[in-house]
């Protein structure tokens, strides 16, 4: 399904999106180098609790790309399509990793329209000095490369160890995804990512019902990270996935998809 958002005239973006269900809106925000398509195991699974909404974000799945992109305005593309499905009332907002910083984005320039929020594999603070420059020398080997790098670098690392050997489809599912990145899409998100403000001093704020979720194995990103956002947030429930690495959906679909029903039965 495609719409067409008019938000910064004159340019216009079409996002493709995946929907499923109906009631309560969810929308879940991919990962990066990811598409819609990692929520493939959600999208029924959820939605007799919920309509799920699973955009690609500018230049990922089947989206067009932009030159450039901030969390704010991937969160601002998520408010235009809610928008444009005439969805005006708070919504459960759902992030994985990068889709956590433009949640926390969302939750932030939204209040109003952030009923819960569901933090994934993610992290609140920002980017370190060597890690903004680490983004710069990886969009010059992007533009250099290819997109193909960022899925090469970062595949060793974004499953859980046992994940690679146990779950080879999975794997394979996860590489077929970030293959349809492009190389503008990849550029335009590293940039976002490193230009991210730190939302650690937002969540003492956050009213919303929020789920911090995290694998225990994640080597992207270390739970410690969601123990910290869960302690700081007034009202979060903290899930750690045995065993799970950075993408817990798609390691361990039946145990992730039964945490998230619990917490949209209880928020
Ligand atoms: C992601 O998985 O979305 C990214 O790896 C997060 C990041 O690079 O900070």
């Amino acid at each position: 399904m495609v719409y067409t958002s008019h938000m910064e005239e004159p340019q216009t973006l079409s996002l493709h999106f995946e929907e499923r269900g109906s009631g309560r809106p969810l929308l879940l925000i991919h990962g990066f180098p990811f598409s819609s398509r990692m929520w493939a195991g959600q999208q029924d699974a959820l939605s007799g609790a919920a309509r799920v909404l699973a955009p690609d974000l500018p230049g990922f799945g089947e989206s067009p790309a932009v030159d450039s992109a901030t969390v704010e305005s991937y969160a601002e593309d998520c408010v235009a399509l809610l928008d444009a499905l005439d969805i005006l009332e708070p919504v459960a907002v759902g992030g994985l990793s990068m889709g956590g910083y433009i949640a926390l984005a969302f939750a932030r320039l939204f209040p109003e329209r952030t009923g819960a929020l569901l933090l994934l594999s993610t992290r609140a603070g920002a980017d370190s000095a060597e890690g903004k420059a680490g983004r710069d020398a990886t969009i010059a080997k992007v533009k250099e490369h290819g997109p193909g790098v960022v899925a090469e670098g970062m595949f060793p690392k974004l499953l859980a160890p046992a994940t690679y050997s146990e779950q080879p489809a999975v794997a394979a599912e996860l590489q077929t995804i970030m293959a349809t990145a492009s190389q503008q899409g990849v550029v335009a998100a590293l940039g976002a990512m490193r230009d991210r403000p730190d939302a650690s001093g937002l969540l003492a704020e956050l009213q919303a019902p929020a789920l911090v979720l995290h694998g225990t194995e994640d080597q992207v990103i270390p739970h410690s990270e969601a123990e910290a956002m869960a302690a700081a947030l007034p009202h979060a429930r903290l899930e750690l996935l045995e065993g799970a690495g950075h993408v817990p959906n798609l390691e361990q679909p039946e145990r992730f998809n039964q945490v998230v029903l619990d917490f949209l039965a209880n928020s």
